[in-house]
């Protein structure tokens, strides 16, 4: 794991983004696993400038997203499918078809989770998967808990994560209390991993995946075990370390 810390949110980005559009450059259809929520905001802006100047091109990529909350269609402005559409997606010349966020209003969610999978298999896996992290430790939705679960799959979210995103909605009651994510299994078989983590709310579940031993208490902490992690930190979520 190779940790890189900067000055600010925007300089770590940019930095960030550079993963991106160098393995873009090498690989043009690449397939990128991505990430919503507040942190990686900077970074698709600089990809999206990068596109607009022409030095990118995202017309052969594929996507497929973390997450998605259960019960929301694409439409809600708080999905997360809504998000990449507005963060990214409709500021770069990526086919719509390319891009793929799991369902949240599958009629089988179990199927849904399961082609989930197979799909990104068929890809040919992930090159580079893009990663924040809850106060929590969780990447995507694995929520803390007793085991790291390894295919996509639905689960209950913990108070402290429906608290933490509530700022996305109305209020508290609006956010859902399910969600369908990649497991760990997929993000742990990503060729590459890029992890952004910003503000001191962060920094004691950043030393716990620094510094700590893989638990499933801190799902973050299993990262560790992985052959190419580069992290990018400012220096409030590094304060810990
Ligand atoms: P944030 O969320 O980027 O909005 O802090 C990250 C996460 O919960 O994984």
């Amino acid at each position: 794991m190779q940790v890189y810390v900067y000055s600010d949110p925007n300089t770590a980005c940019k930095a960030a983004a550079t993963i991106f559009a160098s393995t873009l450059l090498e690989k043009p259809d690449a397939v990128f696993g991505l990430a919503t929520g507040s942190t990686p905001v900077p970074m698709y802006q600089e990809l999206a400038r990068m596109n607009r100047e022409g030095l990118i091109d995202f017309s052969q990529c594929r996507t497929w997203n973390l997450d998605e909350y259960v019960g929301l269609t694409g439409d809600h402005p708080a999905s997360f499918r809504y998000f990449m559409d507005d963060n990214l997606f409709h500021h770069i010349n990526i086919p719509y078809e390319n891009t793929h966020v799991p369902s949240g209003v599958a009629a089988d969610m179990k199927k849904e989770a399961a082609d989930y999978d197979k799909a990104i298999i068929e890809a040919g896996g992930i090159d580079v998967q893009l990663l924040g992290i809850g106060n929590n430790g969780h990447i995507g939705f694995n929520e803390p808990g007793a085991e790291f679960v390894w295919e996509t799959h639905t689960l209950k979210l913990t108070e402290n994560t429906r608290m933490a995103n509530s700022r996305f909605f109305e209020k508290l009651d609006d956010v859902p209390t399910e969600a369908i994510t990649m497991g760990i299994g997929n993000i742990m078989q990503a060729k590459r991993i890029v992890f952004l983590a910003f503000g001191k709310a962060k920094a004691e579940a950043v030393r716990g995946m620094v510094c700590g031993s893989a638990t499933p208490s801190n799902q973050s902490s299993i990262l560790r075990m992985h052959r190419n992690v580069q992290v990018f930190l400012d220096k409030e979520a590094a304060s810990l370390l």
